[in-house]
């Protein structure tokens, strides 16, 4: 099991992210993926040296706290805690410090985090969590959970992927036509036909559940289009802030909200996924991006 002290393949190398932390650069072809150790996040996926994820404008990259862009990790539960209180949104997987405990050159690298004292005070289960990253004419994510305990759990969990759109007012998501909708946004759009492709119209946080395996982002601003396909997964957020909501949030920029969009391949609320002890669940997503 290689730690960060241990010998690497040539493609993959430590390195540090622009606040000094620990990350892993795998390159493949003259693509690079990075990715951070504190939270497992990607930060960055790089073809031809252009960046196919979005990072906010004022990213801030300090210990134990997401990077508003890339990959953040949702576990084990999505938005606020149900209990209210002082418990971090999303989950406290993306706080914290994974391990490596694989790399190969193909290249792959896999992270770990399983629960401790700090955890336990957070959420009263024993799991394994395992991040695969594996880097190829595709990007390919794997997050296992494993129910390392003695009792069944329910969890909820996201890849958060924040997608670069070049302008938000022209990119499309196409697959999720007709898929149950709960609508989480303040200031939504009024009405809108859930027959149609999404359009970014408005503040935007709508929770599809029941989703097919297959997405596709349309960001005709960058003449891109990316292709989502994921296993295990019966959710998708998709979320813009737009300015109001852009306000509030840390590490952005007024003007923001127009330059990206998340798409969360996910499954929370109804579809949380309950696991009996020495049981795991694979979430997958592959993401292929291609000129249009
Ligand atoms: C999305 C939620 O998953 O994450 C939004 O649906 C939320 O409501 C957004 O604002 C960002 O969350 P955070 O905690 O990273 O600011």
């Amino acid at each position: 099991m290689p730690r960060m002290d241990q010998r690497l393949p040539a493609n993959v190398r430590r390195d540090q992210d622009p606040g000094g932390r620990d990350m892993l650069r795998l390159e493949h072809e003259g693509d690079v993926v990075e990715v951070a150790l504190c939270g497992a996040q990607v930060l960055r996926w790089l073809r031809d040296g252009t960046d196919l994820l979005w990072t906010a404008s004022q990213p801030k990259y300090a210990a134990g706290q997401p990077v508003r862009g890339g990959v953040p990790l949702v576990f084990p539960w999505f938005g606020d805690h149900p209990d209210g209180g002082k418990l971090p949104a999303h989950g406290f997987a993306r706080n914290q410090t994974w391990q490596l405990v694989h790399a190969n050159d193909t290249p792959e690298v896999v992270l770990e985090l399983v629960d401790d004292d700090a955890t336990h005070k957070m959420w009263p289960h024993a799991f394994r969590l395992r991040l695969s990253v594996v880097l190829g004419a595709k990007l390919r994510l794997g997050l296992s959970i494993e129910n390392t305990g003695d009792q069944p759990f329910s969890c909820e969990q996201a890849l958060h992927t924040y997608f670069s759109v070049g302008d938000v007012h022209t990119a499309t998501v196409h697959g999720l036509e007709g898929a149950t909708c709960i609508e989480q946004a303040s200031e939504p759009e009024a009405k809108w036909d859930r027959k149609q492709p999404l359009h970014f119209r408005a503040e935007t946080d709508r929770i599809f559940q029941g989703v097919p395996d297959r997405l596709e982002l349309r960001a005709p601003a960058l003449a891109r289009t990316v292709v989502l396909q994921t296993t295990g997964a019966q959710s998708a957020i998709v979320w813009n802030p737009w300015p109001n909501k852009t306000a509030k949030l840390s590490q952005m920029a007024a003007e923001d909200w127009q330059q990206f969009c998340c798409i969360e391949s996910a499954n929370v609320r109804a579809h949380a996924v309950t696991i009996a002890p020495g049981e795991s669940h694979a979430l997958t997503l592959r993401l292929d991006c291609r000129a249009s």
